[in-house]
């Protein structure tokens, strides 16, 4: 086999050598921690994903090796693949950061901000970017786009005015499901997600569209209003499918599987895709042969009272009252 050829780059000035052909963003996971872009529409296991939210922006500050020239324009991450020798900015360029503020505000321009009420809150990739680059006050006047609720298939719910045209659930129709019926009609600012016809959505994978789903744009109806992710325990666990890996994450609040999820890495992408049956038919422990806690990032709202071991932050061991809050909430987890 002929031997692979790797190329080194360098991101915010931390050196890595990755195959040649690999994105930024993707050499930047293989980094890890914060100087990895944010993709809201990029998704590692769907092909010809990426290119259309621009949350991955990140400068070229020298092109290659050969050409040291900066690129100049801001690029996106998720469809430029880095050259032997390339030197790459993100969270170490203002300019970037600067950009990501716009693209975020661009995104809430006609996102409602009705995360107290919408069941994606908790693990809504628009949500921790709005954390983290939003403006506290909108610059926007005109009316926004606002669209009635659908149901397009029997557990799946569509509430277009939280889309972000991201085009996941249309990769996933296409790539997962054995035949597609819904996409995204007409263009510019009249884009929809639509499947012309209410409830035809029915294939065996068409569940995960609302894993794929960033925002709370496609819903699990089993679960909807059932209650906040952050109450709820995961737990992981397997069974025997015909159809799929049948490997997932059981949502537990006491003793109820409120809901079925595939297991998501730490970009919120899922491990393996799984069948409407596991997801949407299989909701008692029996059905399951558990395997244990799904461990979640101690940085992610679901892990609150969830802690695997508790491990401060450094900030916490030179300040008394956060080391007073530490330990209420290492009582509450002990006491769960
Ligand atoms: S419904 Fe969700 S997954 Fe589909 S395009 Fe809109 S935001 Fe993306
Ligand atoms: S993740 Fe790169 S453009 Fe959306």
């Amino acid at each position: 086999m002929p031997e692979e050829q790797l190329v080194k780059v360098n991101i915010d000035g931390i050196p890595v050598e990755v195959a040649a052909g690999t994105t930024i963003l993707n050499a930047a996971r293989q980094i890890g921690g914060d100087i990895v872009p944010p993709a809201m529409c990029y998704y590692s296991k769907l092909s010809g994903s990426g290119g259309k939210c621009r949350t991955c922006l990140v400068k070229v500050s020298k092109g290659s090796e050969k050409d040291p020239r900066p690129m100049p324009k801001l690029v996106a991450s998720c469809r430029t693949t880095v050259m032997d020798g390339m030197e790459v900015q993100n969270i170490t360029s203002a300019e970037v950061i600067e950009a990501r503020k716009g693209i975020v505000e661009m995104l809430l321009l006609n996102h409602p901000l009705d995360c107290p009420i919408c069941d994606q809150a908790g693990e809504c990739s628009l949500q921790d970017l709005g954390y983290e680059h939003g403006a506290a006050k909108t610059r926007y006047e005109f009316e926004r786009r606002q669209f009635e609720r659908i149901d397009i298939g029997d557990k799946i719910q569509l509430h277009m005015t939280r889309c972000i045209l991201c085009y996941r659930c249309v990769f996933v129709a296409d790539q997962i499901t054995d035949h597609r019926i819904h996409g995204i009609l007409n263009r510019g600012d009249h884009s929809e997600i639509s499947t012309y016809i209410h409830q035809a959505v029915d294939n065996d994978f068409s569940g995960n569209v609302i894993d794929v789903c960033p925002v709370g744009a496609l819903t699990d109806k089993t679960f909807r209003f059932k209650n906040r992710v952050w109450f709820t325990k995961p737990v992981e666990a397997h069974r025997d499918c015909d159809k799929c890996c049948g490997k997932v994450t059981l949502w537990y609040k006491g003793e109820d599987v409120l809901r079925v999820t595939g297991r998501k890495d730490v970009y919120g992408e899922v491990e393996e895709f799984i069948c409407n049956t596991c997801r949407f038919d299989q909701k008692k422990t029996v059905d399951w042969i558990i395997e244990g806690p799904r461990k979640v990032a101690n940085t992610s709202v679901i892990s609150s009272n969830h802690y695997d071991s508790l491990k401060p932050l450094p900030v916490i061991k030179k300040n008394l009252a956060l080391q007073e809050a530490n330990k209420e909430q290492l009582e509450r987890y002990t006491r769960l």
